[in-house]
């Protein structure tokens, strides 16, 4: 008889985030909880929170100026930024400026931040940053959604909570990731809880039955079903990934 060896705890990988805002304190809510918490105490992540004021040299420690052109508004200036940035960069940083006019966030770009080692986040306000920020300094632009909110700081914690969730050793249960919502290109099934039955709502009878792969076989049926009514429109993705899938486990097979 084999002495079954005990599990090794995964080795949390290290992400180092940068943020650069006007409003370093409202982080401070989000980086105090829950696994971004956790992230931080098992050493997955360590976050690096920078005021942009601490990079003027003006007695009111001016961030923003007028618009050329004309127009309403006020825009970040470029020499505060610039400093910031060129005290934090490092060969492996990437410089994350969120903005509406970015690429749309999702899952894929959240895996590929998560496999990162070092994310600088720049925090806008008002009409945004002068546009050499962008030429120079940004290497990507993320978009939240096709709606406009007040600053970047909200749209980095998005961006943050959702990459950190990703991170080995950052969630406790890995598996949680694994068969989450568009992880594999699907929405999750639905999900129930004590009691069996609520207000004359009874959980379904497979999900009690001890039957693993009668469960899984009802949570994928779901998860398709829900995935057609909710979101087609990742129906089509999921079934082209489905797909390419098939089509390269036959070229393997066929070698
Ligand atoms: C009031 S917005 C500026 C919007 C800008 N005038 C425009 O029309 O594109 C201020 C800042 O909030 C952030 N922001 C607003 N909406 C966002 C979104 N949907 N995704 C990511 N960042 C956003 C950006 O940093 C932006 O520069």
């Amino acid at each position: 008889m084999t002495a079954s060896r005990p599990r090794r705890p995964r080795k949390a990988s290290s992400l180092r985030l940068d943020v650069v805002t006007i409003f370093p304190e409202m982080f401070a809510g989000v980086l105090r909880h829950s696994i971004l918490k956790r992230a931080q105490a098992n050493g997955a992540l360590a976050v690096h929170l920078h005021n942009l004021r601490d990079f003027t040299h003006d007695k009111r420690r001016t961030v923003d100026d007028r618009p050329y052109g004309g127009g309403p508004g006020m825009v970040f200036k470029p020499e505060p930024i610039f400093e910031a940035i060129d005290s934090l960069r490092t060969a492996e940083a990437t410089v994350i400026l969120p903005s509406p006019q970015g690429e749309r966030f999702n899952f894929r770009i959240a895996q590929e931040l998560s496999k990162a080692s070092h994310l600088i986040f720049i925090c806008a306000r008002y009409e945004g940053v002068d546009e050499r920020v962008c030429e120079e300094l940004v290497d990507r632009e993320i978009s939240i959604g096709d709606y406009v909110v007040t600053g970047g700081e909200l749209p980095a914690m998005v961006v943050i909570d959702s990459v950190v969730r990703l991170l080995p050793g950052a969630i406790g249960h890995e598996a949680a990731t694994v068969e989450e919502s568009f992880s594999n290109g699907l929405l999750e099934y639905p999900q129930y809880t004590r009691p069996v039955t609520f207000l004359g709502m009874t959980v379904p009878a497979v999900l009690r039955s001890g039957d693993h792969q009668a469960v899984a076989r009802w949570r994928k049926l779901h998860a398709v079903a829900r995935t057609m009514s909710h979101r087609p429109d990742l129906m089509t993705q999921a079934t082209q990934q489905q797909a390419r899938r098939t089509h390269r486990s036959t070229r393997r097979g066929g070698r």
